[in-house]
């Protein structure tokens, strides 16, 4: 029991004694050391502290103690002798009790134990997001007034082993990243309900929301999104951990609208790396966007992860899932065999090369992390995008066959276009839509009216230009 809040820890763990003689990495730097005392009824005693990442070393009369604090219960105590301030760390039944100036070793503390006061700290002001096993709260520090993402997992939904063994592990696996597009956690409260997550708030909504009321990304921006999410697993990958739940849902905007800066979140999936194939959760991820390999229940690595983000490159390329099946069976079904469609993907060829390369159903076949990141895809996007500008601007146009004559007025609304009905009918579509539809309509419009654009179109600035049809001059709206 925790002595002052009485609920079993979830993250205590059996153990005989305080100091535990951990064995010391000597080539791990310390985080820092101090001098603090230590108070009996009788006396102060003074003490030298020391930290590495997971341990603390006390040194006492020439003698060293060792204790590893990972998860270990951290309270701020103060003295009833002196009103000093103190720490208290719990770990089982044991706990030890230092004074001194404290701050600095309690900031550091925090980042590796579970404290009990969340209530105390933080105001919760409303709800962000309602997850599987969490709810993700927008929380206030009482004392800062900044503001924190809290995730927050109810007890009672976590009830066997494995689950807390995994909750565990996201938390640990949180708490190995530094990375800036990967998530940030600061602390870890517990209480007899609830235990608290303590995040950066990210404040830009998930991919996926942001999807859905976006109209297709351009290329540049695309490759732009890929390229951050690909630094980041690859950070992710040199800690040895493999994520395995990357879709749009997990991945967060640290800034509205802002899709240069998008940070990979929900680690509840992820695992370390292992030889054997044995993870905790062997078979798992989201039907859709899992790697084949996972569900043929083959051993899988760090390729994984290439696969989901193949699934996410393609997703924005095409604005459609590559496996949607009628239910949830029929979807793992299709996202098993791995047998995609790339007809009717208007994207580059580099685009369609990388996407191809990603979704590789064999893993060996696949590409690497960093293959991928030297892939022309990403090399010449500024080139592509420049070279397009130039055509949208012959092409931003409502084109309408009329006797032998083409007329071309601002665009105004939308309709699917393709070859045979630009020819026979008239064709409208909006601005945003043109990247998609860019290359149909070039070359119609040149088989069609190439006399008119020699002789008619005069551009004035980047924006506007003028046509002259049957001796009328139209204006011609340009977006660029
Ligand atoms: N740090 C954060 N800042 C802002 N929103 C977040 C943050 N973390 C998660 N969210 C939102 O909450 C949702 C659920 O969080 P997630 O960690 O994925 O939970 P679950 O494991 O239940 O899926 C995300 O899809 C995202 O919209
Ligand atoms: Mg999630």
């Amino acid at each position: 029991m925790n002595q002052k809040y009485c609920f079993k820890s979830y993250f205590s763990q059996q153990c005989t004694q305080f100091w535990d003689n951990t064995k010391i990495d000597k080539t791990q730097k310390y985080l820092m050391e101090d001098l603090y005392y230590i108070q009996t009824p009788f006396e102060t005693i003074p003490c030298n502290l020391r930290l590495n990442k997971k341990n603390l070393i006390m040194e006492q009369d020439d003698k060293q103690y060792s204790t590893n604090v990972e998860n270990a219960g951290l309270e701020l105590i103060t003295s009833d002798f002196n009103n000093d301030q103190g720490v208290r760390i719990t770990k089982g039944n044991y706990t030890f009790e230092f004074f001194g100036k404290i701050k600095s070793i309690f900031d550091q503390l925090k980042k590796t134990s579970i404290q009990f006061n969340f209530t105390q700290r933080y105001t919760i002001k409303k709800m962000i997001a309602k997850g599987t096993f969490a709810t993700i709260y927008l929380a206030e520090c009482k004392f800062t007034q900044n503001e924190y993402a809290v995730k927050c997992f109810e007890k009672r939904h976590i009830n066997n082993e494995k689950d807390k063994k995994n909750l565990i592990k996201e938390m640990q696996i949180l708490r190995l990243m530094n990375h800036k597009q990967l998530l940030t956690i600061y602390e870890v409260f517990e209480n007899s309900n609830y235990i608290y997550f303590v995040q950066e708030l990210l404040k830009g909504g998930d991919l996926h929301e942001y999807l859905e009321r976006s109209e297709k990304l351009s290329e540049l921006k695309i490759s732009q999104i890929i390229q951050n999410l690909l630094n980041g697993i690859q950070y992710m990958h040199s800690q040895g951990v493999l994520h395995r739940d990357i879709k749009p849902e997990n991945l967060i905007l640290r800034q509205k609208n802002n899709l240069n800066d998008i940070v990979i979140g929900d680690f509840g999936l992820a695992d370390f790396y292992k030889y054997d194939g044995n993870y905790l959760y062997r078979r798992c991820g989201t039907p859709g966007y899992v790697a084949p390999e996972i569900l043929r229940g083959q051993p899988y690595d760090y390729k994984v992860d290439i696969y989901s983000i193949g699934v996410l490159l393609y997703i924005l390329l095409s604005g459609r899932r590559p496996f949607i099946g009628k239910n949830n069976q029929q979807t793992i079904k299709l996202n098993e065999i791995g047998d995609i469609n790339y007809d009717d993907i208007d994207c580059s060829s580099e685009a369609l090369s990388l996407m191809k390369k990603m979704l590789e159903s064999q893993p060996e076949n696949r590409i690497s992390i960093l293959s991928a990141k030297q892939h022309p895809f990403f090399t010449n996007a500024q080139k592509r995008e420049s070279q397009k500008t130039k055509i949208s601007l012959k092409l931003d146009v409502k084109c309408i066959p009329q006797q032998e004559h083409l007329c071309v007025s601002p665009i105004i609304t939308s309709r699917p276009l393709n070859r045979h009905s630009m020819m026979n009918n008239f064709t409208l579509y909006t601005p945003r839509q043109l990247p998609r539809l860019s290359h149909d309509v070039k070359s119609i419009i040149k088989t069609e009216s190439n006399e008119i654009h020699r002789s008619t179109i005069s551009r004035q600035s980047l924006s506007r230009a003028n046509l002259r049809l049957n001796n009328q001059f139209t204006n011609l709206q340009m977006y660029l």
